[in-house]
């Protein structure tokens, strides 16, 4: 693409694509190949939440697990398309499908596809309840990160009236997607609809969250195979997240469902130091199971 009249008129649309003014606006960053091709980038201050550093993270696990680079992967709930456009571009033998309610922000990701050229990327413009989950196919690579604590305010509004019944709802859903995917990559908001008033699990610290996050998981028939958290740096006695996310060790995992070993979960669980981030986000911990 040069300098063209096209490529301003570009820029323009996905401007005003972007900044839509919705919910989930102004929420992802451009991927480094489209920004510096099109001289355009969306700063997210990496304080409080990163995409970058998830999808570094999830392609050095694809990559040590093996996971085939011509395979099927979804992107649920793909907002500005920072996962489907990178992992598109990253594997261009990749079957991706973005699905992503936000109509502004899937023809944002349309756009990108089409001006990248960016054949194998398909964009599935509408949003999806629980019940409709077999539309969206079978996948071998699922990733379904910050939506599910969105039922009730986003979709599924008559299932979810309050943190009361995310629960069973929460679990029915993880369920019903066992059948959608092989691999899934899950991330989830510890507050119902991003709401602070509304905690899932109130008053109780991470590791108890994780437990309970982990057997939700593990008694609908996933396996969990990797446990990460964004980590910090220290830099002039200041604490800051760092560029990175580390997997919990597979003692620390134990300690999950053996009492034995639950002091060495607490002990690891203690280094990561999540109280100290400014915001919640990077409390969520990214979990990757397949199918049990
Ligand atoms: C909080 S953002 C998370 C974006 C991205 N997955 C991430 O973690 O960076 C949630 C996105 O999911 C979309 N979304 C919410 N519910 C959806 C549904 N049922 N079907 C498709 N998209 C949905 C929203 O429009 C929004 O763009």
């Amino acid at each position: 693409m040069d300098l063209s009249t096209e490529r301003r008129q570009l820029v323009r649309e996905l401007q005003a694509l972007y900044a839509d003014k919705s919910k989930h606006s102004v929420y992802q960053s451009l991927p480094e190949f489209i920004a510096d091709e099109l001289g355009l980038q969306f700063n997210i201050d990496e304080k409080w939440r990163g995409d970058a550093i998830r999808l570094r993270y999830i392609l050095r696990y694809a990559e040590r697990m093996g996971w085939v680079r011509d395979g099927a992967w979804c992107d649920f709930g793909a907002n500005t398309g920072f996962f489907s456009l990178s992992l598109a571009h990253e594997m261009p033998h990749a079957d991706v499908l973005a699905i992503e309610a936000n109509v502004n922000h899937a023809r944002f990701v349309k756009k990108l596809a089409r001006a990248f050229k960016l054949q194998r990327l398909r964009i599935l413009d509408r949003g999806i309840g629980r019940n409709q989950l077999d539309s969206i196919g079978r996948h071998d690579f699922l990733l379904h990160l910050n939506v599910l604590h969105h039922a009730g305010a986003d979709f599924d509004f008559d299932q979810v009236k309050n943190v009361t019944d995310f629960p069973a709802y929460a679990r029915n859903y993880l369920s019903s997607l066992r059948l959608q995917t092989n691999h899934l990559v899950f991330q989830m908001g510890w507050n119902l609809w991003g709401n602070k008033e509304q905690p899932i699990f109130p008053a109780i610290d991470d590791v108890v969250k994780l437990k309970i996050l982990v057997s939700w998981l593990v008694d609908t028939g996933w396996k969990i195979e990797d446990i990460a958290y964004a980590t910090h740096v220290d830099h002039n006695g200041e604490c800051f997240p760092s560029l990175d996310y580390k997997p919990v060790s597979a003692i620390a995992v134990a300690g999950l469902f053996d009492q034995n070993f639950e002091c060495a979960l607490y002990e690891e669980m203690a280094d990561f130091r999540l109280y100290e981030h400014p915001g919640e986000f990077y409390r969520r911990p990214l979990i990757i199971c397949r199918v049990a």
